[in-house]
């Protein structure tokens, strides 16, 4: 599905590689079942700000001046497959941050679990980029951000956006093309995601840092911000967050996951996103000598990659500029050492 409209920047790669990542789409296209926003979902915050379709099937959230939005699973789920089809607010979208993630935050305060895909808005003209991140048993100090660019425009068309978390591995899906796995190390301790989340889409504001470093405010004249959603998809085991671990009765389903297609790394999967990584990361944890003088150990150091990225873990050429500004995150997190979009 990201074939259609898949518009080649200036440095655009030659039409063989548009080709072979439209051959893995179609060949591969993930079997799972979708479901309605009142099978699996519920109203979050923002009052007027979350509308569904009277089939309950597409749901749209707001952000105006005086509330974002957000809706959240009814169930939490241990391990599971979590994917929507989702399209991005148009036009100027500076700092607006549009979140699909996996949290169990409210339930853990001290010690949660959370996986993201977080969107960060820009001036008109200029492409929305996002990040990946990921904590585990309240790791907040150790972020493990990496960014990109996309090799389409997420305001035109619907994309799917999902995340496999299983026992072994993570992985982070746009269309079927995976952008990220992070593998299991048993040195990561708690810091791999190991209690039952619920999914979250939410839109609000982050002009404090979403856009160049939170330089480029929201501009409620382009009010409202919308981002839609359809063909929901919560494939795990429901669980009861404070029920006693270990989760037996999730063994049937962590082995249905294992089995799905989505779990498969094939080999042209892995191709498609070393492709990626190769052509729209601009920043990357693993990198960041500055931030991290050891890499955390689930990184996997690519020699060639790792050429590529300044001790700052930005890109050496292309898709960064000048600039030493600092950004603050939500929930007080640690910072990349410079921020990678300035
Ligand atoms: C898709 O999944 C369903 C249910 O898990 C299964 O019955 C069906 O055979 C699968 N189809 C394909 C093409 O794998
Ligand atoms: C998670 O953090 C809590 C509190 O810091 C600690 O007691 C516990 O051992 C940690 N669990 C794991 C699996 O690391």
């Amino acid at each position: 599905m990201g074939c259609l409209n898949f518009s080649p920047s200036k440095t655009s790669a030659p039409s063989l590689l548009l080709l072979l990542f439209c051959i893995t789409n179609i060949a591969e296209a993930f079997n799972f079942t979708t479901i309605s926003f009142d099978e699996g979902f519920s109203h979050l915050f923002g009052d007027g700000n979350l509308v569904r379709s009277p089939d309950g099937q597409n749901v749209r959230l707001l952000l105006d001046r005086y509330t974002g939005s957000g809706f959240i699973s009814s169930s939490m789920y241990n391990h599971g497959f979590f994917s929507a089809l989702i399209k991005l607010p148009a036009d100027y979208t500076a700092g607006i941050c549009v979140a699909f993630y996996t949290s169990n935050a409210d339930v853990f305060e001290k010690t949660h679990d959370e996986l993201d895909f977080e969107f960060l808005g820009n001036v008109a003209g200029k492409p929305w980029r996002f990040q990946t991140n990921l904590y585990g048993n309240g790791s907040t100090s150790r972020g493990r951000e990496e960014r990109y660019r996309l090799w389409f425009d997420p305001s035109k068309e619907f994309h799917r956006y999902s995340i496999l978390w299983t026992a072994r591995n993570i992985i982070f899906y746009i269309d079927e093309v995976p952008i990220r796995e992070v593998i299991r190390k048993e040195e990561m301790g708690g810091d791999y995601p190991s209690k039952p989340m619920a999914l979250y889409a939410t839109i609000w504001d982050a002009s404090n840092w979403a856009t160049n470093g939170g330089k480029v405010k929201a501009d409620y004249k382009f009010a409202p911000f919308v981002s839609d959603y359809k063909h929901l998809v919560l494939e795990g085991c429901p669980v009861d967050p404070i029920q006693i671990f270990p989760f037996s009765a999730c063994y049937e389903s962590d082995s249905r996951i294992a089995n799905k297609d989505y779990s498969a790394v094939t080999p042209s999967r892995r191709a498609a996103m070393r492709r990626f990584r190769q052509r729209y990361m601009y920043y990357s944890y693993c990198y960041d000598t500055v931030r991290y003088p050891v890499p955390p150990p689930e990184c996997v150091i690519d020699q060639d990659e790792q050429r590529r990225f300044k001790d700052t873990g930005r890109l050496k050429f292309g898709g960064s500029h000048k600039g030493q500004k600092r950004r603050s995150r939500r929930r007080d997190r640690n910072p990349v050492s410079e921020d990678p979009d300035i």
